[in-house]
Parts: structure tokens; C-alpha cells; sequence
């Protein structure tokens, strides 16, 4: 049995610890459609036994080296087109996080993967239930690499690979609450989290190569716009780029 105790008011309150499960994202979702759940239960796990990623992919982890939490909250402030909030949310808190325990250098790469040097150590996946033109609720799941060694895909990699001494899992997971919680409250407040994200982007304003259409573009990223999409200054007619239209060269 596993407990977390973060300094919050409600991240972290209500949580759920399962030694491993299908997909913590599915279970959390599966508590917000029940109905009455407590804003901000967390589910967290060792392992996952078919945890997803974004587009589709597979989030795979040894037992007990990672951690791989999923948050359930209500985002009912939020219209349908600000979703990508969430994950601007959950990516600045998880670089706030890891500062908190020591790890300085850590990037986001647009739209919100979590990146040390080039190589990724944390994936974010937020999934949404609609109710209108607002947001109802919302599951934000996020899958840190903390001491694993070997990784199948080459592009990943963890905190102790790259060098740094061992972090605590547990502590990790209670300091993410607790900046989440922080940052949450301000996007409530109408209060924009962008200047933090853009402050911890994966370069910004510097000249790079993305493909785009299969094709080789040198293009310079500007910011995002307000439904989170990527803006690029480049020779190409395009200048906003949803998530199936660009790819960075290193991917
Ligand atoms: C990505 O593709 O980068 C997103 C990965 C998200 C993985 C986390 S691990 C906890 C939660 N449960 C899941 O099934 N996925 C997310």
C-alpha cells in the first residue's frame, strides 16, 4: 500500500493506489463518469498493463520504476477549444517539479512531452469528457521515467539514465501534486500559464528543422496560439500547426 501525503488543499485528497492496472487513465476515467467525484483524485500504479499514450501509442514501463499517475479533475471552467490548458497545466508543473528535486534542464517539446536534452523522459496524455461547449471533466495522465535503464524506443529515457542520483518516486509524485494544484487554481482564475510554458519550451525563437508534409522545413517557433497549436516562422505557407501536421527531425 502506497500513500502520498502533498501539501494541497484538493490534488491528491482522494487518491487511488493499485499495484498495477490496465491504464490509470482509464480507471480515473471510469471514477468521473460514475459522477460525484472528488476534484483532483489521483490514481497511480507500479504498472500498467496497457497504458496508452498519445496518438494511439503504447506507454510502456518496468514495475515500480517509474511513476504513472493520472488526475481526475473538473474542468468545467474550460471551453471545448482551451483543452490544450490542461496540458500546458501539467507540463509546466511537471518541469516545476522536477526543479523542486533538483533536475534544472529539463525542456517541454511543443505540444507537452517532457524532454532531457533530446530524449524524453515524461509523456503527458489528457483525455476530456464534453458536456456543451464547455469541458466537463478531465484526465491528465502522465508517465515519469525515474530509474528505468533500458527502453525500448530509442528517443526515451529517465531521470537516472541521464545522470541523476536516484528520486523518490513517492516525493515526486506529491511535489507534481502540489505544483498541479498551484497551477490549476491560477488557470480557475482566468491567470495565463503561457509565459511559463513558452519560458520552458524546447527552442524557442531558435532556427531548427521540423518535417512537415514529409518534407524538410527550416523554421524558428514563435509561440503558440490560443487553442494550442504550434507557430512556426518559416518559408512554408503554413504558420499554425495542429499535432498531426509537424514533427520535430529528432522524433
Ligand atoms: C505520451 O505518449 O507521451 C503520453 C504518455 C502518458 C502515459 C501516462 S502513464 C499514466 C497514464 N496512464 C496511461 O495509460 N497513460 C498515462
Amino acid at each position: 500500500m502506497v500513500k502520498l501525503h502533498p501539501k494541497t488543499s484538493f490534488v491528491g485528497k482522494k487518491q487511488m493506489y493499485l499495484p498495477y492496472c490496465h491504464s490509470t487513465n482509464d480507471i480515473a476515467s471510469e471514477i468521473g463518469h460514475k459522477g460525484g467525484f472528488e476534484n483532483g483524485t489521483i490514481v497511480f500504479t507500479d504498472f500498467q498493463t496497457a497504458g496508452r499514450g498519445q496518438r494511439g501509442t503504447v506507454w510502456q514501463g518496468d514495475t515500480g520504476k517509474n511513476l504513472m499517475m493520472s488526475l481526475l479533475v473538473d474542468s468545467s471552467f474550460l471551453e471545448v477549444g482551451k483543452q490544450f490548458d490542461l496540458g500546458i497545466c501539467m507540463a509546466v508543473s511537471a518541469i516545476e517539479a522536477l526543479k523542486r528535486l533538483g533536475v534544472e534542464n529539463a525542456t517541454i517539446k511543443w505540444p507537452n512531452d517532457v524532454l532531457l536534452g533530446t530524449k524524453k523522459i515524461a509523456g503527458i496524455l489528457v483525455e476530456n469528457s464534453i458536456k456543451g461547449n464547455k469541458l466537463h471533466f478531465s484526465v491528465l495522465g502522465i508517465g515519469i521515467n525515474i530509474s528505468q535503464m533500458e527502453f525500448i524506443h530509442p528517443q526515451a529515457t529517465s531521470l537516472h539514465k541521464e545522470g541523476y542520483s536516484l528520486i523518490n518516486r513517492n516525493l515526486l509524485a506529491e511535489t507534481l501534486c502540489e505544483e498541479f494544484e498551484t497551477n490549476f487554481i491560477n488557470l480557475q482564475n482566468g491567470i495565463s500559464l503561457e509565459k511559463k510554458y513558452l519560458d520552458n519550451l524546447l527552442g524557442l525563437k531558435k532556427e531548427q528543422l521540423f518535417n512537415i508534409d514529409d518534407q524538410l522545413v527550416i523554421g524558428k517557433i514563435r509561440g503558440i496560439d490560443n487553442q494550442g497549436q504550434l507557430l512556426l516562422e518559416s518559408n512554408h505557407p503554413k504558420k499554425a500547426f495542429g499535432i498531426k501536421e509537424i514533427s520535430f527531425v529528432f522524433d
